[in-house]
């Protein structure tokens, strides 16, 4: 089946795609993105995603975008792929001109998505949890709109991927917890999540609140609060929560094993949970 890219209205095989230089999303990082899965060939939380989209537009002052004209548009790409496991990127620049910091309002948003199947990530990684390493938070503050300016979020990555571990998790000058480079973080101690607030720091992830009313239908006990690195050390569990990294068990932050190394039970029934809901409740089916 063939991985699609979706080109201001066209739609074509991916590496027939092509954008202009003078994009401003490829020479400014001036464009906001999103990316959408898909369980059992129907969309997950479609329209909080689109939400979190407009957000963006609004905040960064972009000509606003009909939400019909992106639903169809989302939805003609991922029925011609036709996967069942979809990931859906969507990038939206503010357009393309001769290059000036300085914009003109009057620029035509630049409208790209693609569509490839989602590589489940490794079982024993499900299963046994993974490594991390905490970074200094060296990003705007504005981490609230889902900007493609992901330089520090890739540098952080890659730095955890060359010392040999999964990933890396934000923290602030002051040693607050912020997220992962591609996820949110929870730590559960007695029994209760916590999570960092929805400011400016984080993104408010669309899996984070679907964890967040889960606990509210199962009676978990959940806190949205700052805490610190001692604290995430110190936590029974921890995990990441993203689209594709769905709920992902941490059982080691910068060389300490949390509680005993093994993956905590509140994890693994948040887990099951999401991909139960998931598979309830589909925006598009
Ligand atoms: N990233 N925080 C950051 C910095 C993220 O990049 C993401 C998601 C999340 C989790 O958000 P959500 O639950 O809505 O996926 C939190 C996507 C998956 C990406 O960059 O591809």
């Amino acid at each position: 089946m063939p991985d699609l890219a979706y080109l201001n209205g066209e739609i074509m095989p991916i590496d027939q795609a092509r954008v202009p230089i003078e994009d401003r999303g490829y020479q400014f990082a001036d464009g906001v993105y999103e990316y959408i899965a898909s369980y059992e060939g129907r969309l997950f939380r479609l329209e909080a995603h689109l939400d979190r989209l407009e957000h963006g537009l609004r905040e960064l002052g972009y000509a606003p975008i009909p939400r019909p004209h992106l639903r169809s548009a989302i939805a003609e790409l991922f029925q011609r792929a036709g996967y069942a496991r979809a990931g859906i990127y969507i990038q939206i620049t503010r357009g393309v001109a001769p290059r000036n910091h300085a914009f003109a309002t009057t620029l035509t948003p630049q409208i790209v998505m693609t569509v490839r199947e989602i590589k489940a990530i490794p079982a024993d990684l499900r299963d046994n949890g993974i490594q991390t390493i905490t970074v200094r938070d060296l990003r705007w503050s504005r981490c609230d709109i889902k900007t493609t300016q992901l330089l520090a979020n890739c540098l952080a990555k890659q730095k955890a991927l060359a010392s040999g571990y999964y990933d890396a998790i934000f923290v602030s000058d002051q040693d607050i917890v912020r997220e992962g480079t591609s996820s949110n973080v929870f730590a559960v101690s007695n029994g209760r999540l916590t999570t960092h607030p929805l400011t400016p720091h984080i993104l408010p992830g669309i899996t984070r609140m679907a964890i967040l009313e889960i606990c509210g239908e199962i009676g978990l006990e959940f806190s949205e609060s700052f805490f610190t690195r001692e604290n995430l050390y110190a936590a029974d569990e921890v995990f990441l929560s993203g689209t594709v990294t769905e709920v992902l068990p941490v059982i080691g932050v910068d060389d300490r094993i949390i509680a005993n190394g093994g993956v905590g039970p509140i994890t693994r029934q948040l887990y099951a949970a999401l991909g139960a809901k998931a598979l309830d409740r589909p925006d598009v089916r």
